[in-house]
């Protein structure tokens, strides 16, 4: 278990201890005010979409071409944007600060 601090639709930020070695997606899935995640984790829904802390994003491994196409046709797009099921939430990755992004 590790620190993440999930900042929900509301603007209110949450302290969470989520679990390291699932996806960031699986933790956010099981908060009232996470994600939807309807494909499971496929890359196709992207209604796992969160905004990254700026001073986190470069400690994220490094999208996949799939990841970055989904993400480009988002309305909601911006330049800190991941889809929280591709990435893991490693030990190191304690503190993780992020954004639940707006529905599409
Ligand atoms: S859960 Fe569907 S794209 Fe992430």
């Amino acid at each position: 278990m590790a620190l993440m601090r999930v900042v929900d639709r509301d603007g209110v930020e949450h302290e969470v201890e989520a679990r390291t070695g699932l996806k960031v997606m699986e933790n956010l899935r099981e908060l009232d005010y996470g994600v939807a995640a309807i494909c499971g984790g496929m890359c196709s829904c992207a209604t796992c979409h969160v905004y990254v802390d700026p001073e986190w994003q470069s400690r994220l491994p490094e999208m996949m071409s799939d990841e970055r196409e989904l993400l480009s046709e988002l309305t909601h797009y911006q330049q800190n944007s991941r889809l929280s099921c591709q990435v893991e939430f490693t030990p190191e990755l304690a503190g993780l600060r992020l954004r639940i992004a707006p529905d599409e």
